[in-house]
């Protein structure tokens, strides 16, 4: 169908006489219009549309002919065929045209537009010849609407498939599988969804999967880091300003509310929000309308808001810190993301697809992983969860030859248990607060230090060699220790 070449008709009519007139009327324009085959009844009109796809833009039908197919019925198979294809039917004088059943069942079924013949005695025209070639024109304008849209729609569809592969969850354990089931369902809901979880498991994810999944799929998804922008700059940037608003105000300023609007805002960090911006948030949420700084009356908005937090922000709202009525405004579907220790296999998973990820952006062969590398990763504590996991394999890539190994990956360099620090150092956390005579100090300090070591060693030898002592040893304080 390129822009050059004639529109092309099939016509369906039995009648020689009406063959010709219909020529005759379209002859008017031949560079622009073309008759490209005849027929004389349904059944062979069908034949020639299925085998010749997208040989024909536009059908005139002629609604009485003989043979079985014929009228609404054969109208509905034709385009059951070709989607695109654009029907104008022709019938006889003898139906009257004032009969609004009739056109109106010629449309549902799928015709564009339909008129009467001229009687028998005006042999040079079907119809007047004006009104029936802009209906031709139209009809074929209509199908080139029908294309270029399929084809726009199939792009945007493809976008937002890449763009959930892009985002896709990993896990299969059995709080991921729940957590992916909530968020198909939670997708079809319009209300407002509070992700928790602590840092790095995976909220922001969630979020865009639920927007992705949401018929607000095609519009904005806006995420707003709460906890970023200053108090004095929250109100402008949320709802944003009309132009002369106040000195600096340049130019209209559109909220990053208003940039969202039908589709959806991700509000990230939210129990950082100012007791002020809480109120601000609030009233959009009720009323469903902002206030532009300068702006005389508010403007409506429609948005879903997915908000996520990584403290227990029902503490915060127990403490005075969050407002109570806010809190219930956005916590109306609860989701919750685990820590990332508590997935099982899934640090497996993970860690395989960090590690093709990377390799296919570094462009080397994926790297071979031990056995016993795979066990330390299995059983480190990962604080830092899924973003800790996608650092560690980063690291890895970047320092290893083809080969991944135990040793390599309980480098404190690689695996960087901040917790250790924190543990170790802290005497408070060590001793509950308490002075203890230093042998039970140290006590409490082996147990805990050789805890860790072996959770990171890929055997007890290995924890030994990390610890500088000979594993007979090892094992000796491990017993004394109560440690096996
Ligand atoms: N289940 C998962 N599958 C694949 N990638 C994941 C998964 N969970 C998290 N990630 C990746 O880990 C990183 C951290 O995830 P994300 O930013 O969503 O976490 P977060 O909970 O919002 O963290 P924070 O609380 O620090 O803001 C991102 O690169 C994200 O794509
Ligand atoms: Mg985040």
């Amino acid at each position: 169908m390129s822009t050059n070449a004639p529109i092309s008709i099939l016509l369906v009519e039995d009648e020689e006489f009406d063959v010709s007139r219909v020529r005759n009327t379209i002859k008017l324009f031949p560079s622009r219009i073309q008759i490209t085959d005849v027929v004389s009844n349904g059944r062979a009109a069908l034949e020639l549309i299925r085998s010749k796809p997208d040989r024909y833009d536009v059908v005139i039908l002629d609604y009485q002919i003989s043979g079985g197919l014929r009228g609404e019925e054969l109208i509905g198979m034709m385009k059951d065929a070709d989607a695109f294809l654009q029907i104008i039917v022709i019938t006889k004088m003898t139906i009257n045209i004032t009969d609004y059943e009739f056109a109106n069942n010629l449309l549902k079924a799928g015709a564009f537009w339909y008129c009467t013949k001229y009687p028998g005695n005006i042999e040079e025209y079907i119809y007047q010849p004006t009104d029936f070639l802009l209906s031709v024109f139209n009809a074929y304008g209509k199908k080139r609407l029908e294309k270029q849209k399929v084809k726009s729609d199939k792009r945007l569809l493809q976008n937002i498939e890449s763009l959930l592969e892009s985002k896709r969850i990993i896990g299969e354990s059995k709080p991921m599988a729940q957590l992916k089931e909530s968020i198909d369902k939670y997708a079809k809901s319009e209300v407002n969804v509070l992700i928790m979880g602590t840092s790095g498991t995976g909220k922001e994810l969630v979020a865009w999967n639920i927007h992705l999944k949401s018929k607000r799929r095609y519009e904005n998804f806006i995420r707003i880091n709460c906890g970023s922008i200053p108090h004095e700059l929250i109100e402008s940037e949320l709802f944003g300003y009309e132009k002369g608003s106040f000195t600096g105000a340049n130019a209209m300023k559109s909220g990053l509310f208003e940039i969202a609007n039908n589709g959806t805002v991700f509000l990230d960090e939210v129990a950082e929000l100012s007791p002020s911006a809480q109120v601000k948030l609030l009233r959009v949420i009720q009323d469903g309308e902002i206030e532009k700084i300068g702006r005389t009356g508010s403007l409506s908005v429609n948005v879903r808001i997915i908000a996520a937090t990584n403290t227990n922000l029902a503490l915060e709202v127990n403490e005075g810190r969050f407002r109570e009525d806010l809190y219930y405004r956005l916590n109306v579907l609860p989701l919750d993301v685990v820590p990332l220790r508590e997935r099982g296999q899934d640090i497996l998973l993970l860690f395989d697809h960090f590690l093709e990820y990377f390799s296919h952006d570094l462009s080397v062969p994926i790297p071979l992983v031990e056995g016993q590398a795979r066990d330390i990763l299995l059983h480190y504590k990962w604080p830092g969860n899924v973003r800790e996991l996608r650092n560690v394999v980063q690291r890895l890539m970047l320092n290893c030859n083809g080969r991944i190994t135990a040793k390599e990956i309980s480098d404190p360099m690689i695996l960087r248990n901040h917790v250790l620090a924190k543990d170790v150092t802290n005497i408070d956390d060590l001793a509950s607060g308490q002075v203890l005579p230093l042998r039970e100090m140290e006590r409490i300090f082996r147990t805990r230090y050789f805890k860790y070591v072996r959770s990171i060693s890929s055997s007890d030898s290995n924890a030994a060699e990390k610890l500088g002592v000979a594993p007979s040893n090892f094992y000796r304080m491990c017993k004394e220790l109560g440690i096996k």
